[in-house]
């Protein structure tokens, strides 16, 4: 058993970019939720010095299509499929949780607890994993925000809710201008902020859970190279996902898979995952 390497949810297309998909261990899809959605009005991605901004705001063709259309595709390319699960209330979770229960090609639900390009339902992210845990038996992994002022006690209320495991972490909330307007250069004004620049944060929030409760962790966040992947493990990962990169690298996940193992040799590991937890000494 080795690290697994999955897509940020988001991040790739593996119906436009089967090969890509192809590399990894699992593929996470974009969120879904209940309706379609047109997403946010354009401009809504930006690169700055050190990352990306986006405003996408959960665009997507809704729970209908994709068990319809783009599951039973996902499902011929021989992927293992992560669902990235979003809504606007607890029960527009639960409610998708449910329709893909029916479904035996779904291997992890990713409930995304955590976009900052939309409103984000009233309710707890304890509460959101409770009311999906009574609907589905499925694998439940919590997508938290880095922006959470305790992230290790929001880990532990989801891992108490039901929830199998946690992925860390989703984008910041950040802002660009235009340097001649000095008005925001995205339309919304705001967008989550992604890239290198969100390394460190990824670091502090996988430690500080690793730390808090026993459960499988996924690591993103800037994660560029095989060495940043292998902090990530350090830090308490045993999953790492690549987010940004494969918007600029689509042979990233070979690349950082060959760059992984070999870190991992150079400092006397057989396997990358035995470097897991080292950072918390
Ligand atoms: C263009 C774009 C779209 C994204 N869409 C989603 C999404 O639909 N659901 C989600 O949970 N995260 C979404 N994310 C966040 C990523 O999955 C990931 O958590 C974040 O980008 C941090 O990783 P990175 O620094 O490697 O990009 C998106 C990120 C980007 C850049």
């Amino acid at each position: 058993m080795s690290v697994s390497l999955l897509n940020g949810s988001g991040c790739l297309d593996a119906l436009t970019a089967p090969g890509v998909a192809a590399q990894l261990d699992a593929f996470v899809t974009k969120t879904i939720t209940p309706e379609p959605r047109e997403g946010n009005p354009p401009v809504r991605i930006v690169e700055t010095e050190a990352g990306m901004l986006n405003s996408i705001g959960l665009q997507g063709p809704g729970i209908d299509a994709f068990l319809t259309e783009t599951l039973p595709r996902l499902a011929a390319q021989h992927l293992r499929v992560w669902v990235s699960v979003g809504g606007f209330s607890s029960s527009d979770y639960a409610g998708i949780c449910e329709r893909l229960e029916e479904r035996d090609d779904v291997d992890v639900v990713e409930l995304n607890l955590s976009c900052p390009n939309v409103d984000e339902a009233p309710e707890s992210a304890a509460e959101i994993v409770a009311a999906c845990r009574e609907r589905t038996k499925a694998r439940l992994y919590a997508k938290l925000s880095p922006a959470n002022s305790d992230i290790a006690e929001s880990a532990r209320a989801v891992v108490a809710a039901g929830a199998d495991g946690l992925t860390l972490v989703n984008t910041l909330r950040g802002m660009a201008l235009d340097p001649a307007t000095l008005k925001p250069r995205l339309a919304r004004a705001f967008g989550g902020y992604s890239g290198p620049a969100l390394k460190p944060v990824a670091l502090a929030c996988v430690l500080a859970c690793a730390r808090a409760v026993d459960v499988p962790i996924v690591g993103l966040g800037g994660v560029q190279s095989g060495q940043d992947a292998l902090e990530l493990i350090a830090a308490g990962a045993s999953v790492v996902s690549l987010g940004t990169i494969l918007f600029t690298d689509p042979a990233a996940p070979g690349r950082i898979r060959d760059e992984l193992k070999c870190e991992a040799t150079a400092r006397g590991y057989g396997d990358p995952l035995e470097v897991r937890g080292v950072a918390n000494g």
